[in-house]
């Protein structure tokens, strides 16, 4: 594996911008959460798709730079086969990790990536509430 510098992409970040996976929208999701960072313009929407507790599908819209395309990439396969109680745990630090990290410049991206996932989740307890 190449050196990890911090101001590079990584090989696992650059493969991810390559071939994103889980682009698209689910029509019928049970949950869906966007976000967007007003620094860098980058705009964000995650659909979930439940059965039972657990995720079965997640799919991704993204306009934005190649450190969140990567985030969200990676997010879309962390969270299958979770719970609510189980993604809520998910930090953005986890989401980096999930990619061999981010530079310093690019660590709101994960962070993005969270908060849409928190705001996902909140639309799910809305759907799900009385
Ligand atoms: Fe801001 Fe990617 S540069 S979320």
């Amino acid at each position: 594996m190449a050196p990890r510098d911090d101001y590079h992409y990584n090989e696992t970040v650059l493969a991810h911008i390559a071939d994103p996976r889980n682009i698209g929208v689910i029509e019928d999701a049970d949950a869906e959460g966007s976000g967007t960072n007003p620094a860098c313009g980058d705009e964000v929407t995650l659909y979930l798709k439940f059965e039972g507790e657990a995720v079965t599908d997640a799919r991704i819209r993204i306009l934005g730079c190649g450190a969140i395309t990567a985030a969200m990439s990676s997010l879309t396969d962390m969270v299958r086969g979770k719970t609510a109680d189980e993604l809520s745990e998910i930090t953005a630090e986890e989401i980096a990790e999930s990619i061999d990290g981010l530079p310093t410049h690019k660590r709101h991206c994960a962070t993005l990536a969270r908060r849409v996932l928190q705001n996902a989740l909140k639309s799910r307890n809305v759907k799900n509430s009385p």
